[in-house]
């Protein structure tokens, strides 16, 4: 009994084992998976083994994170790393994602550990401290990161401002937008055609003046400005491939999620994926890092903080000094993601777990933020 039963378990994993080896073997030279699609007369079923076959063995080949564009209800929103890390499976492909796994994802791309707990407290803020949504909100889980004011704000580099693109259901403040992106495109065209720093020094300043000239309910607040000059550094800093450092417009369309058709540049619904053969800065990139990108993107051409009122620009009592550190860049972001925490006890406190062990200790010794403002 006990032999038969070996047997036919031996049996089974063999015709398993051959199984797999001869999908690998049809699939190892056929790595855009065209020829198995072109075997089909069908457009159902090619569409059928494209999407869902093909999907399906690169992502057991690797490891999981094979691109897949979103179906129709999963969320995505105005981040095009969180939208592409999505799209790729390193956090939930349904875009309800958790602070711990921004973490883990955050440490896939190469982004430090002090780095990552940064953009957990961003996620705590999104959503309920344990859920967040990386697209509008959703059931029990917070704001999600769409909500326009919340995290999401004006003078994004790719996307419009949530006053000059109103839709039905509110406005459209996430999907690539080649108006916007064009100016940070042109940026690029004044440096090698890379999105590095020189590029941002010029297109925040543009992006900045756009939003105050254009949009009548432009708000450029602390929040906004942490993400005006910390996000070019993830462009610049971040999306590159480790392998040669360089910003070039072949990856960061990949990232943003944007291609040319007849010499237009349209963006993909639901944003873009981690390029192939892509590896990550090495080592991860940190405040150390990030700090002086900051500092070189904003004192290329400082701007006031403000807001309009009632149509008309009105600059803030708080501004950052022209004279900043990156020890006063890194503080003042620490302090802004808490004051952008809403007053939960138990928000606050896991935005402290994440943002206290990192920025109130060497090298920054920031004043430990009161939880309860
Ligand atoms: C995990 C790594 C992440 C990367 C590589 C990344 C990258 C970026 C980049 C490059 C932008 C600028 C896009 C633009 O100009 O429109 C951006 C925007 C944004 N990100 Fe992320 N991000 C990450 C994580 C997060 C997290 C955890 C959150 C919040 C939960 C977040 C929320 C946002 C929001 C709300 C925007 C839009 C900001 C705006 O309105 O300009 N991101 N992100």
């Amino acid at each position: 009994m006990i032999r038969r039963s070996l047997h036919r378990c031996w049996t089974y994993g063999k015709i398993h084992r051959d199984r797999a080896e001869y999908i690998n073997a049809t699939f190892l030279h056929d790595t855009n998976c065209s020829l198995i699609v072109s075997l089909y007369d069908d457009e159902k079923t090619q569409e059928w083994v494209a999407n869902e076959l093909c999907t399906l063995v690169q992502n057991v080949r690797n490891g999981g994170h094979a691109y897949k564009a979103p179906g129709p209800n999963d969320k995505r929103g105005p981040c095009p790393g969180l939208n592409a890390l999505a799209n790729n499976g390193y956090i939930n492909r349904n875009g309800i994602s958790t602070p711990e796994q921004v973490i883990s994802a955050s440490s896939a791309i190469g982004l430090g550990p002090d780095v990552a707990a940064g953009l957990a407290a961003l996620a705590v803020i999104a959503g309920d401290a344990l859920t967040f949504s990386i697209g509008n909100a959703s059931g029990t889980v917070g704001a999600g990161t769409s909500k326009h004011n919340v995290l999401e704000g004006d003078a994004s580099y790719k996307s419009c401002d949530c006053n000059n693109c109103p839709t039905i259901n509110g406005c459209d403040n996430f999907d690539f937008n080649d108006t916007v992106w064009t100016t940070t495109y042109n940026a690029a065209q004044l440096n090698g055609g890379l999105f590095g720093i020189p590029t941002f020094q010029i297109a925040a300043k543009q992006r900045y003046d756009e939003c105050v000239a254009n949009n009548s309910k432009c708000v450029f607040g602390p929040i906004q400005f942490v993400f005006h000059y910390f996000t070019p550094c993830l462009f610049a800093l971040t999306f590159p491939n480790g392998t040669d450092g360089k910003a070039t417009e072949d990856i960061i369309r990949v990232w943003v999620g944007y291609f040319y058709e007849n010499g237009q540049r349209k963006g993909m619904a639901g944003g873009g994926q981690i390029p192939k053969n892509w590896y990550p800065h090495d080592p991860p990139r940190t405040f150390v890092d990030a700090a002086p990108c900051i500092l070189a993107i904003y004192l290329a051409h400082p701007v006031l903080l403000g807001a309009k009122v009632n149509g008309v620009w009105v600059p803030s009592a708080e501004q950052i000094p022209v004279n900043a550190t990156a020890n006063d860049i890194v503080c003042f972001t620490y302090q802004t993601i808490f004051k952008a925490t809403p007053n939960i006890v138990k928000t606050l406190l896991a935005v402290a777990s994440y943002l206290n062990p990192v920025f109130t200790v060497k090298p920054w010794n920031c004043p430990v933020f009161k939880t309860g403002h």
